[in-house]
């Protein structure tokens, strides 16, 4: 078994609430973790995997404090942080060596386990060249590789997908798909696309709170029949902005423009109803409920 769960955290910077009350289990599966940019999710991050400790309520990894696990849960952890350090000058290889050593990995299983995830990450053939040749997306999937060297049962990866092309992007997404389902994987991004093909359950952060929780199918439910399109002439566009959120635009030949609206009213007289996405279901959370 396997369980984390947030009591009630809570964390306080002076007057400004970044944690509110957050309750939460995780059991196996992967967790995106979406809100703006400041809404919390590094400081919740932070404090999941012990660097932080929050200024009310617990965590606990199966029923037990985490601070109290201490070494036993940190051995059960991957993190890759928002801020990922490293030392530009190392190769790929004796990084990835030299955190082996940290983290305590057994010596005689190091070198098979770094071989396999510098192929699944595809970093085998740069694993002699020192970090600081590497494009961005490389430094972030050796910041991947690094998470997951004492193959974690709980695997934080804060803004994984921030800076990556869209290709590496969809490397990314089989790379997490590809190490089963047999662990907390919980992911926090602002990009709602990075997200919603990965997560099995979707947790969305706004000003410290959850507002959201759920699989994607029960989110979609919260915006049925909410979600409009409708084609404007562009005069128009600025008052419907002004009054309801607009999740897309897209300008047509025609002169025309295509609008897609979120709102409990229909939006204008030849607006029709469409398919909900995620980015509605965000848009409609925490862009606040005009119309
Ligand atoms: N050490 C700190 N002291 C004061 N405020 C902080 C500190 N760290 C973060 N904050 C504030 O907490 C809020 C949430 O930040 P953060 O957790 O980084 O959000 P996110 O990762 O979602 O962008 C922000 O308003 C940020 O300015
Ligand atoms: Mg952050």
């Amino acid at each position: 078994m396997l369980e984390l769960k947030l009591d009630r955290v809570s964390k306080h910077y002076k007057q400004k609430i970044v944690a509110d009350r957050l309750e939460f289990t995780f059991q196996k599966g992967i967790y995106g973790l979406l809100g703006e940019n400041g809404a919390g999710k590094t400081t919740l991050l932070r404090m999941i995997v012990g660097v932080l400790k929050p200024t009310a309520g617990e965590i606990l990894c199966n029923q037990r404090e985490i601070g109290k696990l201490g070494g036993a849960y940190r051995m059960k952890l991957g993190y890759l942080p928002q801020k990922f350090g490293y030392y530009p000058n190392f190769t790929v290889w004796r990084y990835l060596e030299y955190l082996t050593e940290l983290k305590a990995v057994p010596l005689e299983t190091a070198g098979d386990r770094m071989e396999k995830l510098l192929e699944q990450t595809g970093l085998l053939h740069v694993k002699t060249e020192k970090i600081k040749t590497l494009s961005g997306g490389m430094v972030r999937r050796l910041g991947i590789a690094q998470a997951l060297l004492n193959d974690p049962e709980i695997l934080i990866l804060d803004e994984p997908t921030a800076g990556l092309d869209p290709k590496e992007r969809i490397r990314f997404r089989n790379l997490l798909g590809s190490l089963g389902r047999d662990r907390i994987v919980l992911l926090s991004s602002h990009i709602v696309s990075d997200i919603e093909f990965i997560a099995d359950e979707i947790l969305i952060m706004k000003s410290g709170k959850f507002i959201e929780t759920g699989n994607q199918e029960k989110m979609l439910k919260t915006v049925e029949g909410k979600v409009w399109e409708c084609l404007e002439m562009p005069e128009n566009l600025e008052g419907l902005n002004r009054k309801f959120p607009v999740s897309s635009m897209k300008n047509l030949k025609n002169g025309k423009v295509e609008v897609r609206i979120v709102s409990e009213i229909r939006p204008s007289e030849h607006a029709v109803q469409a398919a909900p996405n995620l980015e509605d279901v965000y848009l409609y959370q925490t862009g606040g409920r005009k119309g």
